[in-house]
């Protein structure tokens, strides 16, 4: 277990946005503003927040996070950022396999999200867990502008990734 076995996953508080604010702030040319992460607080039926977290409740370091819906069997991953000093350690797998498991349980069989064209780490951890391009869109992005790619994990790959969460 190493590294992860300190690292707990748990559903995004209102007390964590000080620190995931700051995690986004550091990660994102164009950050959510701490409205957009409460909107999604507020919509539980529909919208999911996790965090990685070392430490005890109530006094917990968030070490990074995943924002997603669940509708009818997709699952949309709005956001994921870890902070710089935790990169590379797992945590953002980890974040994405237990939001997989977490979907699948809700029903979801497939996955999307859409990523910066130039942004390789995120590129590379999608496509390890199985995700893969399934459209290019033009110009999405400002700050700078940039085209958004849109990658998509299929069902075969999607409840194989979400049962593999099961093992961590
Ligand atoms: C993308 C991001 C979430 C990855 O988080 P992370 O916790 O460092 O990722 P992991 O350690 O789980 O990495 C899993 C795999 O992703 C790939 N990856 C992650 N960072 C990478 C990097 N800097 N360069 C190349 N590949 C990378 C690797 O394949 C890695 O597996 P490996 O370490 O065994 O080689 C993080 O870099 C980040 O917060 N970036 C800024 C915000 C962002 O771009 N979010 C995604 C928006 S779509």
């Amino acid at each position: 277990m190493g590294k992860k076995a300190e690292i707990s996953i748990g559903v995004m508080r209102r007390e964590d946005l000080d620190q995931v604010l700051a995690i986004e702030q550091v990660s994102f040319n164009q950050p959510w503003s701490l409205s957009l992460f409460e909107q999604e607080l507020r919509k539980p039926a529909l919208s999911t927040s996790f965090v990685a977290c070392t430490g005890e409740r109530g006094s917990r370091s968030v070490l990074g996070y995943l924002v997603f819906w669940v509708v009818a069997q997709e699952m949309h991953i709005l956001n994921l950022a870890v902070a710089p000093a935790g990169r590379r350690k797992g945590i953002a797998k980890l974040l994405i396999l237990s939001g997989l498991r977490y979907a699948l349980a809700k029903g979801a069989r497939m996955a999307f999200l859409e990523v910066r064209a130039s942004n390789r780490p995120a590129r590379n951890l999608y496509h390890g867990l199985g995700f893969v391009n399934s459209a290019l869109r033009k110009s999405y992005y400002d700050s700078p502008p940039e085209d958004a790619l849109v990658m998509t994990l299929p069902e075969d790959a999607f409840v194989q990734a979400a049962s593999a969460g099961n093992k961590t």
